[in-house]
């Protein structure tokens, strides 16, 4: 063989071996979620901490990852000094306390807290009629559209969410296809996106006396009956109507739903946060149990999917683990109110997959359901 032969050998290779390489790499390519790494697809690996923060120092504990509406990436933490955009919004807050503080049962005093927040707080009413929704511009117009001899569920999102998410949208259309209700969603995504999270967590009480206040108006002044009123809250927002709840002055209401209702800030006193007493009935989706979401049995009756731990089935992105894990709690539930059969949890059962005996979870739970519940989903 000649050298000009050898030469062209060798190149032939190079571009074969190159080829190659580049096939391999599309094919496989090398990324922080990769098997060895994290989580199999399916989630049945057990979830360690420490395992997790040896990749991403913090993750969990100083700040999470949710997934943006684009798929990116958006960073938010836990605690710290981080960018503290948003934080004027206190200055209506602070004013709004002032106001909590002279509270009385006139209905000027409601309208003073309407007005005060409205800028920060919306509602948006809808109904089989009205699907497209009604923003509730004043007191006044919110008889257009609302009927007060159906029942009335509120839907508030959490963390990093609003009004027009996937998370209050799904709840909203299930509730509509399944029964002629009036359904509010309240959109508090002004604070909410604030992506420290101490900031929203903090204002989860006045927020919390804005829903209730607007609740009263309708128990006091439109005919509603407080036993057919139903709160759904996500996160944060599981705090903000468990507040709400204790606010009603003519009475509990009938149901709050609870959906892994916030652990971080809320880890200490039980009174501090949703529980048992403030509605009839009161139920809870534990899904990032001790990370996210509240581990603690608080509701009459607590149910554990999948263990209540991250990660929940279909979150296997290791980073986005726990925020995936935590969202897991809404979907259920939507999925719940429109499917024709129940998902069915045992009693105090780990292990079981599903009982034939069980109590449905989520919008089909009996409100005689007592205690804790397991249950395995996809
Ligand atoms: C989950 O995935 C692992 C690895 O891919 C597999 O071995 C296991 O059988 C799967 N388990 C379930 C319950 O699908
Ligand atoms: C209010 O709802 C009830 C029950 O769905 C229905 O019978 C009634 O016609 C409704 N009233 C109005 C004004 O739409
Ligand atoms: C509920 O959803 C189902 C399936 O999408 C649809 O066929 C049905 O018409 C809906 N019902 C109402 C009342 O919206
Ligand atoms: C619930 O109410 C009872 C009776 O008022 C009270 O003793 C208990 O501490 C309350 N529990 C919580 C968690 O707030």
């Amino acid at each position: 063989m000649n050298k000009s032969a050898i030469l062209l050998i060798t190149f032939l290779c190079g571009i074969i071996l190159i080829s190659v390489l580049t096939a391999v790499l599309v094919y496989f390519p090398v990324s922080k979620s990769s098997a060895t790494d994290g989580p199999p697809e399916n989630g049945t690996l057990k979830y360690s901490r420490e395992m997790m923060q040896k990749e991403y120092p913090g993750l969990g504990t100083d700040y999470v990852i949710f997934e943006g509406d684009n798929g990116e990436k958006i960073y938010a933490y836990l605690k710290g000094d981080g960018p503290m955009q948003g934080y004027d919004l206190f200055n209506n807050l602070n004013v709004f306390t002032t106001l909590v503080a002279s509270a009385s049962t006139d209905l000027s005093y409601i309208q003073d807290v309407f007005s005060v927040l409205e800028e920060i707080v919306s509602f948006t009413l809808y109904t089989r009629e009205h699907p497209e929704g009604i923003k509730v511009e004043s007191l006044e117009d919110v008889a257009d559209g609302f009927n007060a001899t159906r029942k009335t569920k509120f839907i508030t999102h959490g963390w990093m969410s609003s009004g027009s998410s996937e998370t209050c949208m799904n709840i909203k259309e299930g509730f509509l296809n399944r029964s002629d209700v009036n359904v509010f969603i309240m959109d508090w995504s002004l604070v909410a996106d604030v992506i420290v999270y101490p900031v929203p967590a903090a204002a989860t009480r006045p927020i919390s006396v804005y829903l209730a206040e607007f609740v009263n108006y309708l128990i006091e002044y439109v005919g509603v009956d407080p036993i057919d009123v139903h709160f759904v809250g996500h996160s944060l927002g599981a705090h903000i109507s468990g507040f709400a709840g204790r606010q009603i002055r003519a009475g509990k209401i009938g149901r709050i739903t609870g959906l892994d209702p916030a652990l971080p800030l809320f880890d200490s006193n039980p009174e501090e946060r949703i529980n048992h007493n403030d509605s009839h009935f009161v139920d809870i989706i534990h899904t990032c149990a001790g990370f996210l979401g509240i581990e603690d049995a608080i509701g009459h009756a607590d149910f554990y999917p999948n263990g209540g731990t991250a990660p929940q089935p279909g979150c296997s992105y290791f980073d986005l683990t726990e925020s995936c894990s935590h969202g897991k709690s809404w979907k259920l539930f939507a999925k719940s109110i429109t499917i024709p059969d129940p998902l069915l949890a045992c009693k105090d059962k780990k292990d079981k997959k599903q009982c034939e005996d069980g109590v449905p979870m989520g919008e089909p739970t009996p409100s005689h359901a007592r205690g804790t519940y397991y249950l395995k989903t996809d």
